[in-house]
Order: C-alpha cells, then sequence, then structure tokens
C-alpha cells in the first residue's frame, strides 16, 4: 500500500501525525494558554461545526452524470477570474470526502455543513434525476453519522444548473417552482438530514450575480438585480414549505451575509447613506420571510420591485424559519456619494482606512461581530441564530508539514469572544462553523485566498492540518 493509500484509509490518525505526535503535544500544551474563553461557556448544546460548499470543493465538474453549472460556464471563459483559475478539480472532496469528514471529526466537531450541487442530481436542473449524484450524496451523509457528525445541508449554494440559467435563471419566474421542487425532491431523498438551509446568502449571489456582474451568471443591472431578488425571496419561502412538507420534524433555515454598517463621519448624510446599504446588505432578503415586506422605509427605491409582484405574493414571501444562519466577514463603512446614483452611498474600502485586513481586503473587526448579532437579536421573529459562516484568509506557509498560523488563531479568538458577549447578553446564538474545514476555491479570486483551518497542497492534494485546527480541536475536546 503505497502512502496515499494508507492516508486516506487511516484519515484520522495519519492527520495528527502530519505533524510528529511530541511536536503535537508540546504545540497543544502552547495553546492552551490561549483560550479566552471555554467551550463550556458557550453551552453544552451549542453547535460547533465547519462548513463547505458544493462547487468550492467537490471536482469532478463533469464526472457521473453531472451536468454543467453556471460557475462551470463563468469559470471556463478567461477574464471572469483571477489567473483563469475554476474548481474543475479543486479539493476533490467528490474522491476524497471520507478523509475530510473524518479529519473534522477528528477536531471535535459535531455538525459538516455542505451544500447539494443541483445539476449533480439533476443535470438539466428539472426532469430525470441522476442517480449516481444521489448515490453520492447517500455517501457523504452516511460518512458524517459514521463520524458522530450531524450532516448540516444547504440547499443551493450558488451553483445554479447552466440548463436553467439558459431559460434565464433567476430572472425567469419559473425559478420558483423549480427550486421548490428541487428543494422538495432533496427533502424526500434525504430524510436522514435534520437541519437545512434553503439558500447561502442570497443578497452575495444575486447582488455579486444580476447586479455587479462579478459573480457567475456575470449579469448586470438595477432592475435585473429586483427582479431576481423578488424572485429569490419568494423561492426560499416555498422551497421552506416544500421542506416542512416532506419533514415535518426538521428544523429549517436560510444564511445571510450580514455587517454591521457604520458612517465614515458623524454627519446626517453619511447617516442617511448608512440606512440605504444596510436595508440592502441586511434587511432585504430576511424581512419578507418574516412578513415585513421589503424594507421600503430605509431604501424607499427599493418600491421598484413591485414591478415583479403578482397576487398574493406578499403572502408567499413569509415562512417561519426555525433559525437564521448569520454569516459574518467584516464591517462596512459607508458614506453618501454621488455614484452610484439612486443608492447615493459608498461603501469605504478598509484599504482607504488604514485598518487591519484579511488577503482579500476584507476588514478584520471583531467588534462588528457583535454589534450584527445584536442588530439582529433584535427581530422578535428570529427565534435561534447559527453563525453558518466565519472565517479568514491569510496568506499560509507550509513549512513542510506544519502551518503556523496564529493571526488565524487570534481572528477566531477574537472573533468568538464576540459571538460569546452577544449570548451572554441574551442573543439566541445556538452555534458556530468555521468557514472552512479545508482550503478550497474561492469563487472570482480562484486559489489565492485559503480560508481552511486545514491547508491542501492543490497539486497532491496532501492535507495538514493548520495550528488554528489544531486549537479548535484542543478547545472542542471532550
Ligand atoms: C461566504 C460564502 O458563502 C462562501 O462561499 C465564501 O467562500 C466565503 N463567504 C468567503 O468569502
Amino acid at each position: 500500500m503505497d502512502r496515499r493509500e494508507w492516508l486516506k484509509i487511516t484519515a484520522a490518525t495519519s492527520a495528527a501525525m502530519a505533524i510528529s505526535p511530541p511536536t503535537f503535544a508540546k504545540e497543544v500544551g502552547k495553546y492552551q494558554e490561549r483560550f479566552p474563553f471555554s467551550a463550556a461557556e458557550f453551552g453544552k448544546d451549542f453547535k460547533w461545526g465547519a462548513a463547505c460548499a458544493a462547487y468550492q470543493v467537490e471536482g469532478a465538474w463533469n464526472q457521473d452524470g453531472k451536468g454543467p453549472s453556471i460557475w462551470d460556464t463563468f469559470t471556463h471563459k478567461k477574464g471572469n477570474v483571477h489567473n483563469f483559475e475554476n474548481a474543475d478539480k479543486t479539493v476533490d472532496f467528490y474522491h476524497n470526502y471520507r478523509e475530510d469528514i473524518a479529519l473534522a471529526a477528528d477536531l471535535n466537531l459535531k455538525v459538516f455543513r455542505f451544500s447539494i450541487s443541483w445539476s449533480r442530481i439533476f443535470p438539466e436542473g428539472v426532469g430525470e434525476p441522476n442517480e449516481l449524484g444521489i448515490e453520492f450524496y447517500h455517501s457523504v451523509i452516511q460518512a458524517c453519522h459514521d463520524n458522530n457528525l450531524e450532516p448540516w445541508v444547504t440547499v443551493y449554494h450558488w451553483d445554479l444548473p447552466q440548463a436553467l440559467e439558459d431559460k434565464g435563471g433567476w430572472l425567469n419566474r419559473d425559478i420558483v417552482s423549480w427550486f421548490t421542487d428541487y428543494a422538495g425532491f432533496c427533502a424526500q431523498t434525504f430524510p436522514s438530514v435534520k437541519n437545512w438551509m434553503v439558500m447561502n446568502e442570497p443578497a452575495a449571489f444575486i447582488g455579486l450575480g444580476y447586479m455587479l456582474g462579478y459573480h457567475a451568471p456575470g449579469k448586470k443591472g438595477a432592475m435585473k438585480f429586483l427582479k431576481a431578488t423578488h424572485h429569490c425571496c419568494l423561492a426560499m419561502a416555498e422551497s421552506a414549505r416544500a421542506i416542512r412538507k416532506e419533514l415535518p420534524e426538521a428544523q429549517i433555515g436560510c444564511t445571510f451575509s450580514c455587517s454591521s454598517v457604520e458612517p465614515l463621519r458623524e454627519k446626517a448624510k453619511d447617516e442617511r447613506a448608512c440606512k440605504r446599504i444596510d436595508a440592502l446588505v441586511n434587511r432585504l432578503y430576511i424581512e419578507p420571510s418574516m412578513g415585513m415586506g421589503y424594507p421600503y422605509d430605509g431604501f424607499p427605491a427599493l418600491k421598484k420591485i413591485e414591478k415583479f409582484f403578482e397576487e398574493g405574493d406578499e403572502e408567499r414571501l413569509v415562512f417561519d424559519f426555525d433559525f437564521i444562519g448569520l454569516q459574518n466577514y467584516f464591517r462596512v463603512v459607508g458614506k453618501h456619494s454621488l455614484f452610484p446614483p439612486v443608492v447615493w452611498a459608498k461603501q469605504v474600502e478598509a484599504k482607504d482606512r488604514d485598518v487591519p485586513m484579511n488577503e482579500m481586503g476584507f476588514e478584520v473587526y471583531p467588534e462588528g461581530m457583535y454589534t450584527i448579532l445584536k442588530q439582529f437579536g433584535e427581530y422578535d421573529k428570529i427565534k435561534k441564530i447559527i453563525v453558518t459562516e466565519n472565517g479568514v484568509c491569510y496568506k499560509d506557509t507550509l513549512e513542510v508539514t506544519r502551518v503556523r498560523d496564529t493571526e488565524r488563531i487570534k481572528f477566531f479568538q477574537d472573533y468568538l469572544s464576540s459571538v460569546l458577549r452577544a449570548k451572554n447578553e441574551g442573543v439566541p446564538i445556538e452555534g458556530y462553523f468555521i468557514w472552512s474545514l479545508t482550503d478550497n476555491f474561492e469563487w472570482s479570486e480562484g486559489y489565492g485566498p485559503r480560508f481552511g483551518v486545514i491547508y491542501v497542497d492543490y497539486e497532491t492534494q496532501e492535507r495538514y492540518i493548520k495550528d488554528s485546527g489544531f486549537w479548535f480541536k484542543e478547545l472542542l475536546k471532550p
């Protein structure tokens, strides 16, 4: 048996051995002094997990009957992604899932969040399901159960089947029923999954994909943005109802990208600009589901969305989610601006404010996690919040088998301290998932930013637990 085969079979042990046991023990000792809190302070039922998404980790983009998604098309066209990179192979989770799931368990995590690739299940988006695709997710779910990890499934993490994009994608109102049918099918097919997130970060995939053109499918324009937004909000609620019908006991949620929004200067016009940004960034996708409608009070121009309403839509937008997934990476600092018109507001980037940043230029601002959790804690309708993603990309260096990512450890210490502070003040936070378990393909940024607590050598596909991974392992030690 060669080393790679051995690695696969004894994944968990091999991970600990990537660093020789004595070094590992010594390092863990060092980290013990570096916990500003204990896991117990978060509560014994607190869900600790790690998250990933199909397109970013699976690879096998055209294997076993999978149809192309908009991200396959987008990355295969020059000019869209940094260095013309793509996730055709990425970290090959399609073949390495057993090893990766065992590694998550080895870090003492209890939840593994992953997404289903729609076009692996339905190559054409609708119609005949692909048995091999279904089998793959059965195996992933089984591997979670075998490792005592709860599978938390995201139904849609941005990889729309290309066949549906060819019919208009999120701009075609039929997507509400395409998506609802797909979500219902997933629930019916994978009944052992008890926790579902219908979509990941609607503000991001609609904003970047249908307004700014920076993500797949690369469309631009304000009216496209509003139309896609309305269809997305309808699909969010309808798909949740479809899952509820199949699995009445399941916990159903949706994840949202959220950022605290603060004015650059204490000026009324910057404060007004921030109200509009807040409506777009934090409120637009969640408030309709809570029966509050779109946030016209924050940004009156949003009223144009009513052009796409049909009778009964206001009621159809509503769904009583069991939890919401809050995902926070940075703070938004905004100011009044003549451009873009209508919004009259602009985000002031971190690099122009001389503040700490990650490799992608996102501001590292742990206080913002506290502020946004408090803001979401104000909604009466929110019963439970899970931080379904949080993490950071820094330049990592692999020294033989070791990645000393102390800055990332500091990030987790500080962000988790903010989570605990908000929780102790009564915000109903019941879980925290690391983004991400392994390094992976970061959308239009390609492979540059590494978010994992496990380093992946993309050439050899070897995995190495970073020091931050060991830090979690120690924090969560039973
Ligand atoms: C949120 C997205 O859900 C995820 O796919 C992405 O990789 C991270 N943000 C980091 O940018």
